[in-house]
């Protein structure tokens, strides 16, 4: 089990961009597999916009004798027919129309919204190190904004575009019909209109991946603003963040502004070409008609329907560019989804851990979060079930990680880690995290009442259950003197937490956890002496009879411990117990003694 070889450098999103070479094809390949389940109702859809299309060259087509029976021959019956007949086509076209845009509505909303839970779900699958690489901004604006981009700019436009097409193509047959060598200029003009439709291509894809870029950071700087708002004001940041905001939307304007400059020349020179087109058939037409070649009716009909194929056509330079961003955001998607991450790897054939009976155990432990720098540096040791392990250490020396990685929050470089002797990397994911219970330096709440936060630890716990674990973390004095009590909201909108609170609130999810092992790393950080001392309590109570690994800010809180492991630089330095090493007079020593001395002191100033 070497992972050396792997790519350690972590997934950053701005560096995922649409492929240069985007193709309407690959989109089209990687767009199937959301189109699929509703292949049915999406060619409903496609067939219904086909009568939508081609009902236009009815109506066109319907100048002709319009214009021969009833202006040349003066045949009244015909003539009352003829507006009729256009009415009652329009109106099927009509309800045709609304049909195509339900059923097509119906398949894009499904397909976006797939598109956006499987992107869910995959973000709920990345590993550790993208969330500590990847801001929150450009994490939501990635998974909520692009699927937006992609399908709706893809299912709309391929609406609008078929249906053009369809209407298009019967339009050119009508053209044909009426006169094929009128068709032939009108159409020859079209091939000009390739070349500045694969202009514009190239230059949205230049501009497009900058555009994400500078967006993401905007999401970026408005939750920085709402989450460190305390340090903003007290370190008075406001003008800083609002340069930095402002130059932001300056570069995006710019970048908008460089779109439409670079590309919304499209549609005033297909404008022109298809000026070209009509002003060639005027020309030709004229001599046809005199020599005979096609009647004045034909010429009418043939002039409507190529002015109702040419407005399409016109405006299909606009379609074509949204297109262009929607495939761009597509291929964004494609990759975020082929991001390989081991939290989501195949877990059928993978050992189920549903205890710990004997140890755990670090053999040769090596681990850096990126290539650049090994974190720790060869870490073994072993901890008996039952027994309580204590890390200690310089700051920034390991220990965090070192617990980090027996949940496998972080997968290692070299070396194994066991429990059991089974290699964690081999175990059910699920499993495994199951029977680990960690209390954090700063714990996350989630948003909801105290009580679902509890049962966030075990979704089946008991009411009762809830209840004995606030109060052996001491909780149920403050808890029951709120006026909701269990049902109290925390978080948005409710009541917000002293650091105290919220600590104990995490030892109780762990406690209502249930689990053999026990993490705990600094729990009682954030605590006065007063209330640290009855948290330390809750946390005695949460390590009855469970193997605990602890890492304390506190040397007195851990002089029990079975094991001490010294850790710096990620180095185990030190191994025994507080006598032990105490009396060795190493680096344990110097760190207990610039602590004891400390609040020596500070009990002679009080
Ligand atoms: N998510 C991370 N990404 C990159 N480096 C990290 C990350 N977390 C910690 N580090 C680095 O790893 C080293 C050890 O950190 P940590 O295990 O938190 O130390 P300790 O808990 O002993 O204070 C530090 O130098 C720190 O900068
Ligand atoms: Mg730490």
């Amino acid at each position: 089990m070497n992972n050396k070889s792997k790519n350690k450098q972590p997934l950053i999103l701005s560096n995922v961009q649409a492929n240069p070479n985007t193709s309407f094809w690959r989109g089209y390949r990687q767009f199937w597999p959301f189109l699929k389940p509703y292949t049915f109702w999406a060619i409903v859809g496609l067939l219904l916009t086909i009568p939508v299309g081609a009902l236009d060259a009815v109506v066109a087509s319907f100048l002709k004798p319009f214009m021969d029976k009833v202006m040349v021959s003066q045949d009244k019956t015909f003539a009352y027919y003829v507006p009729l007949f256009i009415i009652g086509f329009s109106l099927a076209q009509g309800i045709f129309l609304y049909c195509s845009a339900y059923v097509n509505s119906y398949v894009g909303s499904r397909i976006a919204m797939d598109v956006k839970v499987k992107l869910y779900k995959k973000l709920t699958n990345m590993n550790t190190s993208f969330y500590d690489a990847n801001n929150s901004g450009s994490v939501i604006y990635r998974f909520a904004s692009d699927p937006d981009l992609a399908t709706s700019g893809l299912i709309t436009n391929i609406r609008l575009f078929l249906t053009k097409f369809f209407s298009s193509a019967s339009l050119v047959v009508v053209l044909i019909y009426n006169s094929w060598q009128l068709s032939f200029v009108a159409l020859g003009v079209l091939v000009l209109l390739f070349l500045p439709m694969q202009i514009v291509r190239k230059r949205v894809k230049q501009i497009v991946n900058r555009t994400v870029g500078a967006n993401a950071k905007v999401m970026t700087i408005y939750n920085e603003t709402s989450q460190g708002n305390r340090e903003i004001k007290s370190f008075n940041l406001k003008g800083q963040m609002f340069k930095h905001f402002f130059n932001t939307m300056e570069y995006l304007f710019r970048l908008n502004m460089k779109i439409v400059r670079d590309t919304n020349w499209l549609a005033p020179v297909m404008h022109l070409i298809t000026a070209f087109g009509v002003a060639g058939v005027l020309y030709f037409g004229l001599h046809l008609i005199l020599i005979g070649d096609i009647t004045s009716g034909g010429f009418v009909a043939f002039l409507a329907a190529l002015i109702m194929l040419y407005t399409p056509i016109k405006s299909i330079g606009n379609n074509y560019i949204n297109v262009q961003q929607a495939l761009l955001a597509l291929d964004r998607i494609y990759q975020l989804l082929q991001v390989p991450t081991y939290e989501n790897e195949d877990e059928k054939d993978k050992e189920q851990l549903l205890n710990i009976k004997k140890d755990i155990v670090f053999d040769d432990v090596h681990f850096s979060y990126n290539q650049e720098r090994e974190i720790l540096k060869g870490i073994s040791f072993k901890v008996k079930v039952g027994s309580k392990v204590a890390l200690v250490g310089n700051s920034g020396g390991g220990k965090t990680t070192v617990c980090s990685l027996i949940p496998r929050l972080y997968e290692i470089d070299s070396g194994k880690i066991l429990i059991d002797g089974k290699n964690v990397s081999s175990l059910n994911l699920e499993s495994l995290r199951s029977q680990v219970a960690m209390v954090f330096q700063d714990n996350f709440l989630f948003e909801g009442s105290i009580r679902e936060n509890l049962m966030y630890g075990r979704m089946d716990a008991s009411k009762e259950d809830v209840e004995n674990a606030i109060k052996s973390a001491y909780l149920d004095d403050f808890v029951y003197s709120l006026p909701d009590g269990l049902d109290t909201l925390i978080g948005e909108r409710g009541l917000s937490l002293s650091g105290g609170q919220k600590q104990r609130l995490a030892i109780a999810r762990a406690i209502l956890k249930n689990a053999p092992l026990v993490i705990l790393d600094e729990a009682t950080s954030a605590l006065d002496n007063k209330s640290e001392k009855v948290v330390q309590k809750a946390l005695d109570k949460l390590m009855e009879g469970r193997t605990t690994i602890v890492i304390a800010h506190r040397l007195s809180t851990i002089m029990d411990a079975d094991k001490i492991l010294v850790i710096n630089d990620g180095h185990i330095v030190e191994e025994g117990t507080h006598q032990v090493l105490l009396a060795q007079n190493g680096a344990y020593a110097v760190l207990y003694n610039s602590q004891f001395s400390k609040t020596h002191k500070n009990a002679e100033t009080k």
